[in-house]
């Protein structure tokens, strides 16, 4: 009778928005190792003067983690966040769907957000040193963004990624690193991350170095 109870109950849980309360799931757009690496490439730029940046910051997931990190470790540089807060850009998925011979239901994700809630998750989270930027990256000169020491770059495909790598790596201080997500030519969804990344890197007459399984690394020499 008692088990009977107990299942009853969980099958309840199960299905109420109190789901995640009881039984939480891992939510981060990135592995354990990943963020052990986003947090040790934030540590080794502490003392490279300029911002950090996170170009793709979705519903702020990371961003809370690495602000964490950052006033646990002391370290108070400026954040700043810029995502569309609406999902991809169609020009963008055009040119996956054009270009790159991807179809275009693959790219419905992202849509609903919205920097208010952005902004939100922030001050629920403690979190003061963000300055979020609704925009879509293609249309920004990303010299506003002045010195840069760190950068997480996650737009995810080709077009976004291929232009803003070099302006990017222009904005970079000596020293400064950039990271870009999803370098992994085996995932049909995200590949043009890695195309841009590759074109890049060969552009720059360096070797690409991909690490964690899908993070291209970018590191200015002093
Ligand atoms: C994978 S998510 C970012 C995840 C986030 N960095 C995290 O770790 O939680 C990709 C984000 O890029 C944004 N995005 C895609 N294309 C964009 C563009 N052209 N301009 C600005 N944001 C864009 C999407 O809206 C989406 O929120």
């Amino acid at each position: 009778m008692f088990s009977l109870v107990q299942k009853c109950i969980r099958e309840v849980l199960h299905n109420s928005p109190l789901r995640r309360y009881f039984f939480p799931k891992y939510l981060y757009n990135f592995t354990p190792p990943q963020l052990c690496f986003l947090c040790k490439c934030v540590e080794d730029v502490r003392d490279v003067p300029g911002v950090t940046a996170e170009l793709g910051c979705a519903n702020g997931l990371t961003s809370v983690f690495l602000n964490k990190y950052m006033t646990e470790q002391g370290i108070d540089k400026p954040y700043v966040a810029i995502d569309t807060f609406s999902g991809f850009v169609a020009e963008d998925v055009r040119y996956e769907v054009v270009n790159r011979g991807k179809q275009e239901r693959l790219f419905k994700r992202f849509q609903v957000n919205s920097k208010k809630w952005y902004d939100k998750t922030m001050r629920t989270n403690g979190v003061t040193r963000v300055t979020s930027i609704q925009a879509d990256v293609n249309m920004i000169d990303m010299r506003i963004l002045g010195p840069l020491s760190f950068v997480l770059l996650d737009v995810d495909l080709y077009r976004p990624m291929k232009k803003c790598l070099p302006e990017l790596y222009e904005q970079l201080s000596p020293g400064g690193i950039m990271v870009v997500d999803d370098c992994d030519a085996e995932h049909v969804r995200w590949d043009g991350s890695d195309q841009a990344y590759k074109e890049f890197m060969t552009g720059m007459g360096r070797p690409a170095r991909i690490l964690h399984g899908k993070l291209g690394f970018i590191q200015k020499d002093r």
